[in-house]
């Protein structure tokens, strides 16, 4: 066919960059990808909230996941909702009826992942989550493709764009915590419950999803030792550049002869460091392969573009090849619990 339907769960901050990026750069994907992308049935919790994009108008509008499941056109469904049991059972009926799945939703990869990618593989479907980590950055495809023949002897991301917007704004601007927050919801930066970026746990989830791609480990959230920013003050930062210091909410694992030693902290880098200025919502992947030597990637880490940017680059992958994907499961299922150093103090 050459149209490819899509079904989308979530019309929010992602949802939306991606309606105006598939808008925006209609004529160049159709000429690159020889199809035609089409978002057929857009799902909802509120029909009647007021949208500020504004999708073709043959496209539905729903609040009933059956719409999307059901529709024998849906070619792929891209799961952009949050949150943990709806899209669960969403990405578990997609996959059973057989649709290839496109999400952004590191949390659920980070606690059930590996159940929803052995079905994923036992169907031959596809998947794919590159916008889970580190928005517009695309870290997925680098350690799964590009960098596959490597050992990773260690990884350190900044990976919460909120966490470190909060803290560049706090040490350039002098904003109180709260404040900057606020601005970081507006942009659409932080999770519905933002306490996953402030305690660091919207790094962990996608810290766990890095190690599973760079180790073939499962390294369980409950085995990381995490700490978020909420305890930081005005002060510390202030302290810490007088110094000669930056406070970055640092994820970081290392492979100690096979035992990995892993967690998400906030840390005093130099201010030379190539890190330390990594500012704003700004994300960077610094890691080490044993043939590559070291590579950084940076780039936005979240909001509606730039995340939208890696959630099509998914949808063009899958439209490429049929929505038949041509490594199924490689990298990600049949993983052994990671073997885990205790936490250094
Ligand atoms: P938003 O809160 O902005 O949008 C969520 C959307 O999903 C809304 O349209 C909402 O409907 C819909 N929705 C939520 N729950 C349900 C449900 N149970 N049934 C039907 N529709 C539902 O979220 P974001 O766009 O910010 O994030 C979406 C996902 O992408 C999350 O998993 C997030 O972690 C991830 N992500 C977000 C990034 C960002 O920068 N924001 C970056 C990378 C990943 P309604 O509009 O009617 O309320
Ligand atoms: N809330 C997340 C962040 C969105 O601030 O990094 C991108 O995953």
């Amino acid at each position: 066919d050459s149209v490819i339907h899509l079904g989308l769960a979530g019309l929010g901050t992602v949802g939306s960059g991606l309606i105006k990026i598939i808008q925006e750069n209609n004529d160049w994907i159709e000429r690159r990808l020889g199809k035609t992308l089409k978002v057929k049935t857009i799902m909802v919790r509120d029909l009647d909230k007021s949208r500020n994009v504004i999708p073709s108008p043959d496209t539905t509008f729903t609040t009933s996941m059956d719409d999307l499941i059901n529709d024998p056109k849906i070619d792929i469904i891209v799961e952009l909702a949050g949150g943990i049991e709806f899209p669960r059972t969403l990405i578990t009926r997609a996959l059973g009826s057989g649709k290839s799945v496109v999400t952004a939703n590191k949390a659920l990869l980070a606690e059930h992942g590996p159940e929803l990618f052995e079905l994923a593989a036992s169907k031959n479907l596809g998947l794919y989550y590159e916008a889970s980590v580190a928005g517009g950055i695309p870290i997925i495809q680098t350690l799964k493709e590009s960098l596959a023949g490597n050992r990773i002897k260690a990884l350190t991301g900044i990976l919460n764009g909120t966490a470190n917007f909060i803290m560049s704004e706090m040490s350039e601007k002098g904003e109180d915590f709260a404040t900057v927050l606020g601005k970081a919801q507006a942009k659409g930066y932080a999770e519905a419950d933002p306490t996953l970026d402030v305690e660091g746990i919207d790094a962990a989830h996608k810290l766990v999803i890095l190690i599973r791609l760079a180790y073939g480990q499962d390294y369980p959230m409950s085995k990381l030792t995490v700490e978020g920013i909420s305890k930081v003050e005005q002060f510390d930062i202030i302290l810490a550049k007088e110094f000669g210091y930056r406070l970055k909410l640092l994820a970081q694992v290392r492979d100690k002869s096979g035992m990995l030693h892993a967690g998400v902290y906030p840390a005093l880098l130099r201010q030379d460091h190539i890190l330390a200025k990594v500012d704003g919502p700004f994300n960077s992947i610094l890691l080490e392969g044993n043939a590559v030597g070291p590579v950084m990637l940076y780039g936005q880490g979240a909001g509606d573009l730039p995340t939208g940017s890696a959630v099509l680059a998914d949808i063009l992958a899958l439209a490429r090849t049929n929505c038949v994907p041509n490594n199924t499961g490689f990298l990600e299922t049949r993983l052994p619990q990671a073997q885990i150093l205790a936490p250094e103090l």
